[in-house]
């Protein structure tokens, strides 16, 4: 195999099958950007609800050209880090077995593919594994490495592979029933261990931002969305759900960051309500598959807006 087969496959590989129709010219961007390895591309290691991958060729024209760090303060499954694989960034989520698990494969990637090993694709077992958060003393005793392997785990077997909570903070997604979910992608985990060398995790809110954020970084949101329709409001990473009053906190790190000199990119949902409120910035338009929906009928394309700030 050639270099250029090579990354086409791997790139490939990060897109995803619905994605077969890369041009040579982002074949060439991608080896310039990967020069130390071109055959173990990480990519997201969860499956995530609002995960950016489907979004990528769309929103390759939009990103800067040059930045200095890479912000990203709702890195959910990290999407959009491990595309632009940048080379000092700052992670930020408030879910913390999100973050547990990033930081457990930048620092003790072995011990976790070890622990991951030991899991099983079976019923019982699920339930077994996934009640552990049902008595918050009992799983705080659990190792940190045994909360990532859990995480990753349950999202690989679960129903969707969704990470769904409920109020009171309990994983409630339902075993999955496929035929051999892979839980543990060495390979992947790996590369992803690499990827994260520079990188500095934070398990807090996106505000947390403003402490890091300096003239020329690039800042990517990707919060919760604005909700479109009743089915559309899958808002459940966290215990709590993002308001509109978190909207407009958002909107005001955004403006912010834009009055420092930062590159600032927001992604959303089309509605009057981000429409008003970005109203001086740029506003560009994509279109999404629609995931979550009860209604096979519902998932057709829909638009998602792409706001940017000058750069
Ligand atoms: C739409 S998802 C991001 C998806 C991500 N771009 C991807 O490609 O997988 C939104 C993320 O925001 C996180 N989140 C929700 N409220 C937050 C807050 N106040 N501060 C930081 N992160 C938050 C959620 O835990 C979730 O991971």
């Amino acid at each position: 195999m050639n270099e250029k087969s090579l990354t086409q496959k791997s790139l490939q590989n990060f897109l995803g099958k619905d994605d077969k129709k890369i041009h040579y010219l982002d074949i060439k961007k991608e080896q310039n950007r990967r020069k130390k390895s071109i055959v173990d591309v990480p990519k997201p290691f969860l499956k995530w609800v609002g995960g950016k991958r489907q979004l990528i060729l769309q929103m390759n024209d939009y990103f800067p050209k040059e930045f200095n760090k890479y912000i990203e303060p709702f890195v959910g499954g990290g999407a959009i880090f491990f595309y632009l694989l940048p080379e000092t960034a700052i992670l930020i989520d408030v879910n913390k077995e999100l973050i547990n698990s990033f930081n457990i494969i930048k620092n003790n990637v072995s011990e976790l593919i070890k622990s991951l090993k030991n899991h099983k694709n079976e019923k019982d077992y699920y339930y077994e594994v996934r009640s552990k958060d049902r008595n918050p003393k009992e799983y705080n005793k659990l190792s940190d490495v045994t909360k990532a392997s859990r995480t990753i785990y349950l999202n690989r077997c679960c129903f969707n592979g969704l990470y769904r909570v409920n109020s009171k903070g309990q994983f409630n997604v339902p075993f999955g029933k496929y035929k051999s979910p892979k839980f543990c992608d060495e390979k992947n985990l790996n590369a992803v261990h690499k990827a994260l060398k520079n990188v500095k995790l934070i398990n807090n809110s996106f505000e947390i931002c403003l402490d890091f954020a300096e003239k020329d970084d690039f800042i990517y949101f990707d919060p919760p969305y604005v909700p479109i329709s009743r089915s559309a409001n899958f808002t459940s990473y966290t215990k709590g759900n993002f308001s509109k009053e978190d909207q407009i906190r958002l909107f005001n790190v955004y403006k912010n960051l834009d009055e420092r000199g930062c590159k600032v990119m927001l992604s959303n949902s089309y509605s009057d309500f981000i429409l008003g409120l970005y109203k001086d910035y740029q506003i560009n338009i994509l279109y999404a598959k629609r995931a979550i929906n009860s209604d096979g009928s519902k998932r057709g394309k829909i638009k998602e807006l792409l706001i940017t700030n000058s750069f």
